[in-house]
């Protein structure tokens, strides 16, 4: 029997990986609005202020509507509105609640049409995952008055890579965990132990999330705590596939100068290619705390696997054909499993390795 060592590089498209199951966030709350005409001062943003006491209402008029522009595309899961507790809450009824990318209305598709909400409910429409960055309600007719107390727009940001990555950090601060700055979830409206992520005083602190394959990032999306802004200042934002040092020796995308207090900051990084994205404040006596790191970008590009593997073959593996039919027989057991993009070939001609016959040596023994 023969013994071949050899190699394989397999490269490919593999599949991007779906978009983990976090926790959902108001997207509205981010976003602008704006409605067709406004009754006394009840503005489109009290339909967004996160206090469902208040409202915002159009005067009488033909087709009255109102939108929130969430400012990213998203996928949008459920609406939840709120009806006004009142003699008049059947003025909801008839109304229609659209998802998509058109600033004009009815270019948008309809998620619901709203036949009546009770008086004071909040009831959820299921739009299953429309995409769109604009939300619209409206009630078709003459003589109608659009009134909303609440609007909730709960999904995901599309394409945000960091979700589903995984996370590490240098340390944690009780618990603010590595994850809490993928979780969807900007933070800034709920508990920032829960939301956000943090590191102790230390130094140097970093958190990395790999984003288990390689694209082109574009831009990062950082959103900085409400407490202690100034913790942020100086950290690095590195990016590339290296591992050393925990990534934190990849080429740097950008410096933080600063980020306001809850709010989010965007910085660009012209296409930059890798894997893991890392955030590191070089120096002493510093804090790492991150409420959201976003990543957009194109991808995945090829991966590249290099495969090192030892046969046992009767037959010569350093004849061509041999050695394509493995190859195919390969490509059949990774299709078997769902890995249908690939292509593998030999990095180099397979050798033959002397056979060692372990068993049989006699002990060393050593002083
Ligand atoms: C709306 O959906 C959310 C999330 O599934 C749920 O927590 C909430 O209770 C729902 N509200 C109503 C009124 O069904
Ligand atoms: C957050 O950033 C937006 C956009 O730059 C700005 O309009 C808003 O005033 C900022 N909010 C705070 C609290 O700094």
């Amino acid at each position: 029997m023969r013994s071949d060592l050899f190699f394989v590089l397999l490269s490919g498209f593999l599949s991007v990986q779906e978009m983990a199951n976090g926790a959902e966030e108001n997207a509205a709350l981010w976003g602008t609005s704006s409605q067709s005409s406004n009754y006394v001062d009840l503005y489109s943003t009290y339909a967004i202020d996160g206090d469902p006491t208040t409202r915002s209402e159009t005067a009488t008029e033909t087709n009255p509507w109102w939108r929130v522009d969430l400012l990213n595309v998203y996928r949008v899961n459920r609406v939840a509105i709120t009806n006004r507790a009142s003699y008049y809450f059947f003025r909801i009824d008839g109304s229609v609640l659209r998802v998509g990318n058109f600033l004009d209305m009815y270019s948008n598709p309809i998620c619901a049409a709203i036949s009546t909400i009770p008086s004071g409910v909040t009831a959820n429409f299921s739009c299953g995952g429309m995409e769109g960055r604009y939300v619209y309600i409206h009630i078709p007719g003459n003589q109608k008055i659009l009134a909303l107390c609440e609007v909730g727009v709960y999904g995901y940001l599309l394409d945000n890579l960091a979700i589903g990555g995984t996370v590490k950090q240098s340390s944690t601060y009780f618990s603010w965990f590595a994850g809490q700055a993928i979780d969807g979830n900007r933070g800034f409206n709920t508990q920032a132990n829960t939301a956000c992520s943090s590191t102790n005083i230390e130094s140097s602190p970093w958190w990395s999330v790999d984003l288990n394959h390689v694209y082109q990032v574009n831009t990062v999306v950082i959103s900085n705590i409400i407490c202690c802004p100034e913790r942020i200042i100086g950290a690095e934002i590195r990016i590339g596939n290296s591992l050393e040092n925990d990534g934190n020796n990849n080429p740097i995308c950008a410096v933080i100068p600063s980020i306001p207090a809850g709010n989010s900051s965007k910085f660009s990084c012209g296409g930059m290619e890798g894997r893991y994205v890392n955030l590191i404040i070089p120096g002493n006596m510093k804090q790492l705390t991150l409420c959201e790191v976003e990543v957009y970008g194109e991808g995945p590009l090829y991966k590249k696997i290099f495969v090192k593997m030892q046969f046992n073959s009767k037959a010569d593996l350093t004849n061509p054909i041999m050695t394509d039919n493995i190859l195919k027989q390969l490509e059949s057991v990774l299709a078997n499993r769902g890995y249908s993009n690939v292509t593998i070939s030999w990095s180099q001609t397979p050798k033959q390795v002397p056979k060692v016959e372990t068993a049989k040596a006699p002990c060393r023994k050593f002083n």
